[in-house]
């Protein structure tokens, strides 16, 4: 503890060290044991923040609202037929005026140069919500669940994400491994492997912590030795339905399975940053079965209601990860 972050917008993990992650991560598990406990943090009843989202979200929205009304603050949600960004008002002056009604700003959106304008244009802090490149918020969660199952230091740790390694939670787990010193391994279909550039970075950054990067495209070696057996939707928002059968195709050897799971390590626990297809009660689950007679995508019934997922947990960790961050920049 002790660190100070105030006035810091969080868009990428890559823009933090390892002893600020872990701030962050141990600042959430303070925030959860304040809540659980019923000990009231009102901390920030003087701001205001604005809730920007140009794509659909339960926890992620859910989980700045509520953390923001546990601090006390006022908050604003503005969906995409809400505001004039991008249609009648450019991205700078939006960002210009949010700035100076606003204590902080969340996005959730496409490209990662939006969050990034905004932070450049409002002068207030701005937190990624997610953009296609990346899911910061996520991973603070995300590395709080893992903790809270193998303990404080996750340095050697297998994580393999198992299905699309180059999307935004993907690219994100490979950063915050990197960053906090565990094995992360991406596996995947040859074309679906993250940019050799932000290899290049996180291999950097490999070199300091002593985190180990891995990449395959057997799902043998994914589960050998794993900790932590990680997926997420086959088909990423923003990307079109057309692409359904040709990603199904590439991923269904990389469904996290029974069979999948019982070659990780016994005491390995199962993540998935949420919403999942893991059975047909969806109206995209039902029509995915309809054409590809597929009863589940990325995770199976028997991983997802098993004894080691920790899918719910880990969403719960949103709320109080996403006040931390919160709080460690408007303090
Ligand atoms: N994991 C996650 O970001 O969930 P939402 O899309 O519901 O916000």
């Amino acid at each position: 503890m002790g660190l100070n972050i105030r006035g810091r917008s969080f868009l990428t993990l890559l823009d933090y060290t390892p002893e600020e992650i872990e701030y962050l991560i141990d600042l959430g598990a303070e925030f959860k044991r304040m809540k659980r406990c019923g000990v009231e943090h009102k901390w920030l009843s003087d701001k205001q923040i604005v809730l920007l989202f140009e794509k659909t979200s339960t926890r992620t929205r859910c989980s700045f609202e509520v953390g923001a009304r546990d601090l006390g603050m006022g908050v604003t949600f503005l969906d995409p037929g809400s505001s004039q960004m991008g249609k009648k008002e450019s991205l700078a002056d939006t960002a210009k005026v949010l700035g100076r009604l606003y204590d902080g700003i969340e996005y959730r959106g496409f490209k990662q140069s939006v969050v990034e304008d905004l932070a450049k244009y409002s002068g207030v802090p701005v937190w990624n919500g997610l953009t296609d490149d990346f899911h910061p918020t996520q991973m603070l969660a995300d590395m709080l669940t893992a903790r809270e199952e193998f303990g404080r230091d996750l340095r050697g740790r297998k994580l393999t994400f198992f299905g699309d390694a180059r999307n935004n939670v993907a690219n994100s787990l490979m950063v915050a491994c990197a960053k906090l010193g565990l094995h992360y391994c991406a596996c995947g279909p040859k074309e679906l492997m993250p940019s050799e550039a932000l290899i290049e970075k996180c291999c950097a950054i490999a070199a300091e912590t002593g985190a180990e990067l891995e990449f395959t495209d057997d799902p043998a070696c994914g589960a050998r030795d794993c900790d932590i057996l990680y997926t997420d939707i086959w088909l990423s928002m923003g990307e079109p339905a057309e692409l359904w059968e040709q990603r199904i195709a590439l991923l269904r050897p990389y469904q996290v399975n029974g069979a999948l799971i019982a070659q990780a390590k016994p005491t390995a626990i199962f993540l998935h940053c949420l919403p999942a297809f893991h059975d047909r009660n969806t109206t995209v689950g039902e029509e995915i079965y309809e054409r590809f007679g597929l009863e589940a995508m990325e995770v199976t019934d028997e991983v997802f209601l098993g004894p080691q997922a920790r899918q719910f947990r880990e969403a719960e960790n949103r709320m109080h990860t996403i006040k931390a961050v919160l709080w460690a920049t408007l303090q």
